[in-house]
């Protein structure tokens, strides 16, 4: 599933990160790389353990906490700490790749994350840049996104993809990984639909109704056979 969620990042918020970024210490996009696609990875990535990302990794994280439809959608057991990324220049480009399958969190007692869910979150808007679209390859062909400041795409880690050169201004994002506490997309795209027409019945027929008390017990009965937490 290929999921765009709207105003993750308030304009407010987009401001903020974007002020930080604009003053920050860049380093090479490949040391989170892995060998392979450390070949076709150009861009510039904030270090980790920078002032700067556990500012804004802060407030991706609230963000994302305050988002009904980003847990109703990624059902997060763990979230990888946010990158933040910024193609432009010389450094421009991602060429197709899979992430990592499993990455271990930075500053920890190798702590892990399995990156069910892949989560880019757009940080510039579309219009001060040329290129620098997402293209993530599924089965339905290839889907190309750019969004909005603010907005977040959410896909399949097992998804080739890569960003195209961005030719013009540069292009700020946060990006990161979720393990799910459904493993499979399927299976979670199945409850985020049972879920997103469970909350239109609800506000139709109202809370009390006994279709409505009846398919909310299905969808936490699927989720308790399904959830590893
Ligand atoms: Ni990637």
């Amino acid at each position: 599933m290929l999921l765009h969620l709207r105003q993750v990042l308030t304009p407010d918020e987009v401001e903020q990160a974007r002020a930080v970024l604009q003053d920050a210490a860049w380093g090479d996009g490949r040391v989170t790389a892995g060998v392979q696609s450390a070949q076709m990875k150009n861009n510039e990535q904030l270090p980790q353990d920078s002032a700067a990302a556990r500012l804004l990794q802060q407030l991706v994280l609230d963000g994302l906490n305050r988002h009904a439809v980003f847990f109703s959608a990624a059902l997060p057991k763990r979230i990888f700490p946010p990158l933040f990324n910024r193609y432009g220049g010389a450094a421009n480009a991602f060429g197709n790749h899979v992430d990592n399958a499993v990455r271990y969190v930075p500053g920890t007692q190798g702590e892990r994350v399995r990156t069910d869910i892949s989560c880019t979150l757009f940080l510039s808007e579309p219009d001060t840049y040329d290129g620098g679209e997402l293209c993530v390859e599924d089965t339905f062909g290839t889907q190309s996104v750019k969004l909005p400041a603010g907005d977040l795409v959410l896909y399949p880690g097992t998804s080739v993809h890569r960003v195209e050169p961005v030719t013009r201004g540069h292009r700020l994002a946060s990006f990161f990984w979720v393990e799910s506490m459904v493993r499979s997309d399927e299976q979670r795209r199945l409850l985020f639909d049972m879920d997103t027409h469970l909350m239109r019945l609800r506000t139709s027929a109202g809370e009390t109704d006994a279709a409505v008390i009846g398919l909310t017990g299905t969808y936490h009965n699927l989720l308790r056979l399904w959830a590893d937490v």
